[in-house]
């Protein structure tokens, strides 16, 4: 395995160790590499009012936001077993928001990193709603 990809699951891990999901017991971690090489990581963070419940890839795009970086080269997300924890339809719409419309990696691994799926944010998320498609963002 690639030294980048082993560091990017290992930024995964570590986040999901930070995880608070008492409600589920579904800790996930996130990371996302970005074009300028930086990572940052995310974990779910849940709430007794249930639907306010934060997912672990909102968290690191958040991370990575407040940084000043705005563009995903590939995120990695970490379940806490064996079924691969493939990401809500609403953090395919956030990766989408700064992964572009041509597709970046998506690694998904088992709870002791080893990679599940590997697919892309393009294929995860067809025929996307963009910037592009938001009349304003032309203007
Ligand atoms: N969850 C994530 O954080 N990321 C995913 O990719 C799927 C689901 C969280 C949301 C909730 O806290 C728990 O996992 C169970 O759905």
């Amino acid at each position: 395995m690639a030294t980048d990809l082993k560091a990017l699951i290992d930024a995964a891990m570590k986040a999901r160790d930070a995880a608070y999901a008492p409600y589920s017991n579904h800790p996930v971690g996130a990371a996302v590499l970005t074009t300028s090489g930086e990572v940052f990581a995310g974990c779910n963070v849940e709430n007794a009012a249930y639907p306010l419940g934060t997912c672990a890839e909102a968290g690191a795009i958040a991370a990575m936001v407040m940084a000043g970086e705005r563009e995903i080269a590939h995120v990695v997300i970490v379940g806490p077993g064996e079924a691969a924890c493939t990401p809500c339809g609403g953090c395919r719409q956030k990766i989408r928001e700064f992964a572009g419309s041509d597709g970046k990696p998506v690694t998904i691994c088992d709870k002791d990193g080893n990679v599940l799926l590997e697919t892309d944010s393009a294929a995860l998320l067809p025929h996307a709603f963009g910037p592009d498609n938001v009349d304003e963002a032309k203007r």
